[in-house]
């Protein structure tokens, strides 16, 4: 028995030598190999590589990066630390989007079915709202009835019938990812680009999506403030999916301040509608047909991006955009009718309008402590298991670029009529902080700033 027991603390020794090694050669600014980095997600998912090991790796990469061949052994590693989901057996060319997370990005809801009407196949699992932004299952979930918990069956039945299916992604997917960000939360390593793209991408590439389009936002809303620190988080995530054997375009946009005008559940669904039919607010249509552009040009249904956007613009014009959204909503066991009637949404009762003490051109909207201001009121989550309000949220009534006279509605908070008189304080105070005026007129700075296309080549606006 004695002999067992050293046997055993020498092997649990052993493999933390052999982790310790890893550590150094990364600290070191040596390159791993595939094997190595396999050897070290295997062993973390498994328990054999303790949290403090793990932490002081992950703190190794945030000082000396990852190559772009790490990069993608770190993503592939992750990806097979559970299950994957193979779309193989679905119609047509599976194409997904991504938005690394913004304030009031209703892009999703828009793009499934306007892209879906356009022949091309839109199979897509999403995520909750957490932090400052907003989650496209949790805006799909404020419509009366609305089942995101589908089973792989009822998945696989929706893609085929209609074209397209939002659901809840599985718990097994990407544990290793779980697992790694829960610890980089904690590490301060979160905002390292080889470990954000590795992350994002295993769970793009954990779904056999034939191709993708990334929507990588920048500045005061998203992950990177600067732009040409989004330009290399693209490059780095649209090297991934093209070294993993996926057509992939990233296209940068700008969040300093929130897409649209909406930004809370309900009122997202309305504003994805009104976009739908061609009424929404012109940056979130701007941004949704030319992300939906290269997603019909790379499901092979235009022969380049600019005429996937005629041929979406024609989907909105004729209707069937709408219709097809309408299909979605029934098919997944929401109440269709919303569609044509808002009234049937969730709403609130308390609309407290926001008038200017300023007078002048907004120069700034800040998109962060918008959306702080909105999961305050109820319509996002502190963590991860909170409950949300569907029908609360903050709308937007001027934005950049906008001329402001004292008095002025800038903002309407949307509020339960429970809501107690200090927070809709501290609400309206950290609206009004979002807003800064400049004297002389301000031209609001272009949405998209520029795009990698899927053979890697960059293009700045
Ligand atoms: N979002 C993710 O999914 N992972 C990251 O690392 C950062 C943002
Ligand atoms: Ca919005």
């Amino acid at each position: 028995m004695k002999v067992l027991f050293i046997d055993r603390c020498q092997v649990v020794k052993d493999a933390h030598m052999r982790t310790y090694d890893l550590i150094l050669k990364k600290r070191s600014g040596q390159a791993l190999s595939e094997a190595e980095i396999n050897e070290l997600v295997e062993g973390y998912v498994k328990g054999s590589v303790p949290d403090y090991q793990m932490a002081a790796f992950t703190m190794a990469v945030f000082f000396q990066g990852l190559n772009d061949d790490e990069t993608l052994a770190l993503t592939r590693a992750i990806v097979n630390s559970g299950e994957t989901i193979d779309l193989e057996h679905l119609p047509g060319v599976k194409v997904d989007k991504h938005s690394t997370g913004g304030v009031g990005d209703t892009t999703t809801l828009v793009l499934v079915p306007l892209v879906a009407a356009a022949g091309v196949t839109v199979a897509k699992l999403s995520g909750r709202g957490l932090g400052h932004t907003g989650g496209t299952l949790d805006k799909l979930e404020s419509i009366p009835g609305f089942r995101t918990g589908l089973s792989n069956d009822a998945f696989s039945e929706a893609v085929k019938e209609i074209g397209a299916a939002v659901a809840a992604q599985g718990q097994n997917l990407v544990p290793a990812d779980q697992k790694l960000y829960a610890l980089r939360d904690v590490t301060a390593t979160v905002d390292s680009i080889p470990l954000i793209s590795a992350s994002i991408m295993a769970k793009k590439l954990a779904i056999g999506a034939d191709a993708l389009v990334l929507d990588v936002k920048t500045g005061a809303g998203a992950f990177m403030k600067d732009t040409e620190k989004a330009f290399e988080l693209a490059r780095a995530m649209a090297g991934i999916g093209r070294g993993a054997g996926r057509e992939t375009v990233a296209v940068i946009s700008r969040m300093d301040q929130p897409l649209g005008k909406a930004a809370g559940n309900a009122l997202e669904v309305q504003e994805a509608i009104l976009t739908l039919r061609g009424k929404g607010p012109a940056d979130l249509e701007e941004l949704c047909l030319k992300l939906g552009g290269w997603m019909v040009y790379l499901g092979g249904k235009a022969d380049c991006p600019e005429r996937g956007q005629e041929i979406l613009k024609e989907l909105i014009e004729n209707g069937a955009a709408l219709a097809k959204f309408k299909e979605l909503i029934s098919k997944q066991g929401g109440d269709l009718r919303v569609v044509d009637d808002f009234s049937l949404l969730p709403g609130a009762e308390r609309q407290i309008e926001l008038k200017s003490k300023d007078e002048g051109h907004i120069r700034a909207l800040d998109a962060f402590k918008i959306g702080s201001a909105a999961v305050s009121l109820g319509a996002g989550r502190g963590k991860k298991d909170d409950p949300i309000d569907p029908a609360v949220g903050i709308t937007l009534e001027k934005k950049i670029g906008d001329k402001v006279e004292v008095g002025q509605v800038i903002a309407v908070i949307q509020a339960r009529s429970e809501t107690s008189r200090f927070l809709i304080d501290s609400v309206g105070k950290m609206i009004r902080s979002a807003y800064q005026y400049s004297a002389g007129s301000v031209t609001a700075p272009p949405l998209i700033c520029g795009w990698i296309d899927q053979k890697g080549d960059e293009h700045h606006v």
